[in-house]
């Protein structure tokens, strides 16, 4: 028996990274998982060792049930199709993971231009808002609850250097989190964050490539590495599922331990 069987997940940024990873674990849990991304592909600077398969084949192939739906997170109306399209395929939603994000490049503000900040905060910001909008009235109109995990980072608690849109957008969704947990308690909708260092994906390899920033992170890092997108899963599954009812506006660290000094 699976910890997430007969629910049904969105994952957005499914097709890479640490969402391919969610998105497949969801499944191995017994989930029904509806995969949103831009591209239905992976992206080919990532890690995974099957990305010539698309996710959601992954998740057929290994017996399970999925379906790719496009849908760009900074558009709201992409936003309710993509709701509107796991419930006109598996009935209802139980559980959203707004997982989609970009970072654009290590500089500091005065280098920074405004397109770089805008696009950093549609999709980091504004795209974890129309996620939360959407899956909550989907929510409201089946009236038991759901379960929200939006993907943050530790650059939405604390201050990483040369990456000021980055945590500003990091930082407006660890608070979205916390005040939605508040307006949609009393309806059993549990709004909760994972905010992971850095990990091995498509978004980080420029940066897990080059050996002084790969050292800085590992010597900042009490567990002396860094994270890969599967130990991400756990704590995903783990607010996904019921042991996680009593758990809302909490920000999970998945850190090795980056931010306790
Ligand atoms: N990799 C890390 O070190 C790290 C650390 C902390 C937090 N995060 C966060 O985790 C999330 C996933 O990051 P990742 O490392 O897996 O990135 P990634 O670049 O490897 O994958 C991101 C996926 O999101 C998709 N995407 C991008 N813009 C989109 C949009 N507008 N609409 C829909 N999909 C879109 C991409 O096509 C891609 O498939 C992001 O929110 C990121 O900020 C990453």
């Amino acid at each position: 028996m699976g910890r997430l069987d007969h629910k049904v997940a969105i994952v957005t940024g499914a097709s890479s990274g640490i969402g391919r990873a969610i998105a497949l674990g969801f499944a191995r849990e017994g989930a029904r998982v509806v995969c949103a991304d831009i591209r239905k592909d992976a992206r080919p600077e990532g890690y995974e060792e099957d990305r010539q398969k698309d996710t959601d084949e992954v998740i057929r192939g290994n017996g399970g049930d999925a379906l790719f739906v496009r849908a760009d997170v900074t558009r709201g109306q992409d936003m309710a199709n993509l709701v509107t399209s796991a419930v006109e395929q598996y009935g209802r939603l139980d559980i959203m993971v707004n997982n989609a994000g970009v970072f654009t490049r290590l500089a500091p503000i005065h280098e920074k231009t405004e397109e770089e900040y805008d696009f950093t905060m549609n999709v980091n910001a504004k795209g974890v808002w129309n996620g939360c909008q959407q899956s909550i009235r989907q929510f409201l109109r089946q009236g038991d609850g759901g379960k929200i995990i939006n993907i943050v980072s530790i650059a939405g608690i604390i201050g990483l250097a040369n990456e000021p849109a980055y945590c500003a957008s990091k930082g407006a969704a660890a608070n979205l989190t916390r005040q939605l947990a508040i307006d949609y308690g009393p309806h059993r909708i549990n709004v909760n964050a994972i905010c992971p260092n850095f990990l091995t994906t498509a978004m980080c390899r420029p940066y897990y490539t080059d050996a002084a920033i790969r050292t800085t992170v590992e010597e900042a890092t009490p567990l002396r590495r860094w994270g890969t997108p599967e130990e991400i899963v756990g704590p995903a599954v783990f607010l996904a599922s019921a042991d996680a009812d009593y758990v809302t506006g909490s920000m999970l660290i998945v850190d090795g331990g980056y931010t306790a000094r």
